[in-house]
Protein backbone atom coordinates (compact mmCIF):
# COMPACT_ATOMS: atom_id res chain seq x y z
CA UNK A 1 0.00 0.00 0.00
CA UNK A 2 1.02 3.63 -0.99
CA UNK A 3 1.69 5.61 1.92
CA UNK A 4 -0.24 8.96 2.36
CA UNK A 5 0.85 11.71 -0.41
CA UNK A 6 2.89 14.39 1.22
CA UNK A 7 2.36 17.66 -1.06
CA UNK A 8 4.83 20.96 0.09
CA UNK A 9 4.29 24.29 -1.71
CA UNK A 10 8.30 25.46 -1.66
CA UNK A 11 7.52 29.19 -1.76
CA UNK A 12 11.44 30.19 -2.30
CA UNK A 13 12.51 33.71 -1.73
CA UNK A 14 8.75 35.04 -2.44
CA UNK A 15 6.50 37.15 -0.70
CA UNK A 16 6.69 39.94 2.40
CA UNK A 17 5.08 38.90 5.31
CA UNK A 18 1.78 40.98 4.17
CA UNK A 19 1.90 38.77 0.72
CA UNK A 20 2.31 35.25 2.82
CA UNK A 21 -0.69 36.10 4.64
CA UNK A 22 -2.70 36.99 2.03
CA UNK A 23 -1.94 33.89 0.62
CA UNK A 24 -2.06 31.07 3.71
CA UNK A 25 -5.59 32.83 4.30
CA UNK A 26 -6.62 31.86 0.01
CA UNK A 27 -4.92 28.81 1.02
CA UNK A 28 -6.53 27.58 4.15
CA UNK A 29 -9.86 28.23 2.34
CA UNK A 30 -9.00 26.17 -0.52
CA UNK A 31 -7.91 23.17 1.16
CA UNK A 32 -10.29 23.11 4.42
CA UNK A 33 -11.57 19.74 5.40
CA UNK A 34 -9.48 17.53 2.89
CA UNK A 35 -8.24 14.21 4.46
CA UNK A 36 -6.10 11.91 3.34
CA UNK A 37 -3.53 13.96 2.26
CA UNK A 38 -0.57 15.46 3.93
CA UNK A 39 -0.10 19.36 3.13
CA UNK A 40 2.46 21.53 4.10
CA UNK A 41 3.63 25.01 3.05
CA UNK A 42 7.28 26.48 3.13
CA UNK A 43 7.55 30.60 3.16
CA UNK A 44 10.67 32.51 3.61
CA UNK A 45 11.82 32.33 6.95
CA UNK A 46 11.24 35.96 7.84
CA UNK A 47 7.04 34.61 6.88
CA UNK A 48 7.12 31.83 9.66
CA UNK A 49 6.68 33.26 12.81
CA UNK A 50 3.28 35.00 11.47
CA UNK A 51 1.79 32.04 8.82
CA UNK A 52 2.84 29.42 12.09
CA UNK A 53 0.07 31.19 14.21
CA UNK A 54 -2.42 31.47 11.28
CA UNK A 55 -2.07 27.54 10.51
CA UNK A 56 -2.98 26.76 13.92
CA UNK A 57 -5.81 24.37 14.08
CA UNK A 58 -5.63 24.08 10.26
CA UNK A 59 -4.79 20.67 7.84
CA UNK A 60 -1.90 22.47 6.67
CA UNK A 61 1.93 22.10 8.13
CA UNK A 62 4.56 24.65 8.46
CA UNK A 63 8.28 23.87 6.66
CA UNK A 64 11.30 25.90 6.60
CA UNK A 65 13.39 26.35 3.40
CA UNK A 66 16.70 25.00 4.92
CA UNK A 67 18.05 24.58 8.69
CA UNK A 68 22.08 24.41 10.16
CA UNK A 69 23.14 21.70 11.84
CA UNK A 70 24.40 22.85 14.75
CA UNK A 71 22.31 24.08 18.08
CA UNK A 72 23.75 27.66 18.33
CA UNK A 73 27.16 29.68 17.29
CA UNK A 74 28.78 31.93 15.06
CA UNK A 75 27.13 31.22 11.45
CA UNK A 76 26.00 34.36 10.21
CA UNK A 77 22.86 33.60 8.20
CA UNK A 78 22.33 30.48 9.54
CA UNK A 79 19.06 28.67 11.47
CA UNK A 80 18.76 26.11 13.77
CA UNK A 81 16.58 23.40 14.08
CA UNK A 82 15.12 24.58 17.84
CA UNK A 83 14.27 28.02 16.18
CA UNK A 84 11.89 26.37 14.09
CA UNK A 85 10.41 24.17 16.33
CA UNK A 86 10.26 27.12 18.84
CA UNK A 87 8.16 28.89 15.94
CA UNK A 88 5.63 25.20 15.49
CA UNK A 89 7.83 24.39 12.12
CA UNK A 90 8.09 20.65 12.36
CA UNK A 91 9.43 20.39 8.67
CA UNK A 92 12.81 21.89 6.70
CA UNK A 93 13.41 21.00 3.06
CA UNK A 94 17.52 20.25 3.01
CA UNK A 95 20.16 20.47 -0.07
CA UNK A 96 17.39 21.97 -2.79
CA UNK A 97 19.19 22.41 -6.15
CA UNK A 98 19.10 26.21 -5.61
CA UNK A 99 21.10 25.39 -2.44
CA UNK A 100 23.45 23.16 -4.13
CA UNK A 101 23.80 25.01 -7.31
CA UNK A 102 24.28 28.59 -5.53
CA UNK A 103 25.36 28.30 -2.02
CA UNK A 104 27.58 25.80 -2.18
CA UNK A 105 25.55 22.85 -0.11
CA UNK A 106 27.29 19.66 -0.66
CA UNK A 107 26.10 15.56 0.03
CA UNK A 108 28.14 16.66 3.35
CA UNK A 109 26.66 19.84 4.37
CA UNK A 110 23.64 18.11 3.36
CA UNK A 111 24.17 15.08 5.60
CA UNK A 112 25.29 16.90 8.29
CA UNK A 113 21.65 19.13 8.36
CA UNK A 114 19.09 16.20 7.79
CA UNK A 115 21.17 14.39 10.67
CA UNK A 116 20.64 17.43 13.49
CA UNK A 117 17.36 17.87 12.03
CA UNK A 118 16.32 14.55 12.56
CA UNK A 119 17.26 14.55 15.98
CA UNK A 120 16.13 17.81 16.61
CA UNK A 121 12.38 16.23 15.72
CA UNK A 122 12.03 17.81 12.55
CA UNK A 123 10.98 15.98 9.58
CA UNK A 124 13.86 16.19 6.91
CA UNK A 125 12.67 16.40 3.13
CA UNK A 126 15.89 15.96 1.37
CA UNK A 127 16.11 17.04 -2.34
CA UNK A 128 18.19 15.26 -4.57
CA UNK A 129 18.09 15.67 -8.91
CA UNK A 130 20.67 15.58 -11.78
CA UNK A 131 21.42 18.80 -13.85
CA UNK A 132 20.32 18.39 -17.85
CA UNK A 133 23.94 17.91 -18.73
CA UNK A 134 24.58 14.67 -16.06
CA UNK A 135 21.31 13.57 -17.65
CA UNK A 136 22.46 13.92 -21.22
CA UNK A 137 25.66 12.55 -20.25
CA UNK A 138 23.61 9.16 -18.91
CA UNK A 139 24.45 9.91 -15.66
CA UNK A 140 20.82 10.23 -13.83
CA UNK A 141 21.04 7.32 -11.61
CA UNK A 142 24.90 7.48 -10.62
CA UNK A 143 24.55 11.09 -9.38
CA UNK A 144 20.75 10.60 -7.77
CA UNK A 145 23.02 7.50 -6.05
CA UNK A 146 25.74 9.65 -4.93
CA UNK A 147 23.30 12.33 -3.55
CA UNK A 148 21.00 9.96 -1.81
CA UNK A 149 24.10 7.64 -0.13
CA UNK A 150 26.29 10.41 1.09
CA UNK A 151 23.27 12.80 2.08
CA UNK A 152 21.44 9.83 4.42
CA UNK A 153 24.95 8.54 5.45
CA UNK A 154 24.71 7.29 9.34
CA UNK A 155 20.85 7.63 9.19
CA UNK A 156 19.18 4.67 11.09
CA UNK A 157 15.98 2.97 10.08
CA UNK A 158 14.49 4.65 13.87
CA UNK A 159 15.87 8.11 11.71
CA UNK A 160 13.83 7.29 8.43
CA UNK A 161 11.00 7.42 10.04
CA UNK A 162 11.46 11.39 9.75
CA UNK A 163 12.34 11.71 6.60
CA UNK A 164 11.29 12.31 3.02
CA UNK A 165 13.51 12.09 -0.30
CA UNK A 166 12.10 14.82 -2.85
CA UNK A 167 13.48 13.79 -6.27
CA UNK A 168 13.77 17.29 -8.49
CA UNK A 169 15.41 17.31 -11.67
CA UNK A 170 17.28 20.21 -11.61
CA UNK A 171 16.06 20.99 -15.93
CA UNK A 172 12.76 20.60 -14.72
CA UNK A 173 12.58 23.43 -11.92
CA UNK A 174 11.24 26.19 -13.28
CA UNK A 175 11.22 25.16 -16.54
CA UNK A 176 8.03 24.15 -17.48
CA UNK A 177 9.52 20.96 -18.71
CA UNK A 178 8.21 18.18 -16.47
CA UNK A 179 9.65 14.67 -16.44
CA UNK A 180 7.54 12.38 -17.83
CA UNK A 181 5.81 10.05 -15.61
CA UNK A 182 8.28 7.13 -16.98
CA UNK A 183 11.63 8.72 -15.88
CA UNK A 184 10.41 10.48 -12.85
CA UNK A 185 9.13 6.64 -11.64
CA UNK A 186 12.65 5.08 -12.94
CA UNK A 187 14.79 7.48 -10.92
CA UNK A 188 11.87 7.20 -7.99
CA UNK A 189 12.42 3.18 -7.98
CA UNK A 190 16.07 3.34 -7.49
CA UNK A 191 15.65 5.64 -4.63
CA UNK A 192 13.36 3.10 -3.22
CA UNK A 193 16.10 0.45 -3.90
CA UNK A 194 18.21 2.31 -2.10
CA UNK A 195 16.29 3.12 0.76
CA UNK A 196 14.88 -0.66 1.19
CA UNK A 197 18.84 -1.53 1.22
CA UNK A 198 19.54 1.06 3.56
CA UNK A 199 16.65 0.40 6.35
CA UNK A 200 14.78 -2.33 4.56
CA UNK A 201 11.95 -3.36 3.13
CA UNK A 202 9.07 -1.97 5.43
CA UNK A 203 10.77 1.25 6.49
CA UNK A 204 12.38 1.91 2.95
CA UNK A 205 8.63 1.30 1.47
CA UNK A 206 7.21 3.42 4.13
CA UNK A 207 9.51 6.42 3.32
CA UNK A 208 7.88 9.52 1.67
CA UNK A 209 9.36 10.13 -2.18
CA UNK A 210 8.22 13.18 -3.67
CA UNK A 211 8.58 14.39 -7.23
CA UNK A 212 9.43 18.41 -8.03
CA UNK A 213 9.83 20.20 -11.00
CA UNK A 214 6.79 22.04 -12.88
CA UNK A 215 4.25 20.29 -11.22
CA UNK A 216 1.09 21.70 -11.85
CA UNK A 217 -2.67 21.24 -11.79
CA UNK A 218 -2.59 19.59 -15.18
CA UNK A 219 0.11 16.77 -14.90
CA UNK A 220 -0.16 16.33 -11.24
CA UNK A 221 -2.79 13.24 -11.22
CA UNK A 222 -0.53 11.06 -13.68
CA UNK A 223 2.40 12.00 -12.01
CA UNK A 224 1.06 10.85 -8.27
CA UNK A 225 -0.39 7.70 -9.70
CA UNK A 226 2.97 6.73 -10.22
CA UNK A 227 3.90 3.23 -7.99
CA UNK A 228 6.67 5.27 -6.36
CA UNK A 229 5.57 8.72 -6.60
CA UNK A 230 4.20 9.79 -2.79
CA UNK A 231 4.24 12.93 -3.04
CA UNK A 232 4.93 16.80 -4.82
CA UNK A 233 7.36 19.63 -3.69
CA UNK A 234 5.70 22.45 -5.87
CA UNK A 235 7.49 25.65 -6.40
CA UNK A 236 5.84 28.06 -8.48
CA UNK A 237 2.32 26.26 -8.42
CA UNK A 238 2.34 27.11 -5.12
CA UNK A 239 2.01 30.84 -4.79
CA UNK A 240 -1.38 30.50 -6.46
CA UNK A 241 -3.95 29.13 -4.03
CA UNK A 242 -6.24 27.80 -6.35
CA UNK A 243 -3.27 25.44 -8.18
CA UNK A 244 -1.72 25.03 -5.52
CA UNK A 245 -5.03 23.39 -3.86
CA UNK A 246 -5.93 21.61 -7.11
CA UNK A 247 -2.32 19.59 -7.03
CA UNK A 248 -3.47 19.01 -3.45
CA UNK A 249 -6.99 17.13 -4.70
CA UNK A 250 -4.88 15.28 -7.53
CA UNK A 251 -3.49 13.29 -4.60
CA UNK A 252 -6.05 12.45 -2.57
P1 LIG B 1 8.79 24.61 -9.84
O1 LIG B 1 7.53 23.89 -9.38
O2 LIG B 1 8.62 26.10 -9.90
O3 LIG B 1 9.37 24.01 -11.05
O4 LIG B 1 9.87 24.39 -8.64
C1 LIG B 1 10.09 23.13 -8.17
C2 LIG B 1 10.92 23.24 -6.95
O5 LIG B 1 12.08 23.57 -7.00
C3 LIG B 1 10.28 22.95 -5.65
O6 LIG B 1 11.21 22.83 -4.64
Amino acid sequence: MKPTPFIVGNWKMNGTVAEARALVEALETAVAGLSGVEIAIAPPFTALASVSAMLEGSNVQLAAQNVHWATSGAFTGEIAPAMLIELGCGIAIIGHSERRQFFGETDESVNARATAAIASGLTAIVCVGETLAEREAGETLSVVERQIVRGLAGLTAENAQRLVIAYEPVWAIGTGKVATTAQAQQVHAHIRALLVTQFGADVGASVRLQYGGSVKPDNAAELLAQPDIDGALVGGASLKAADFAAIVKAAV
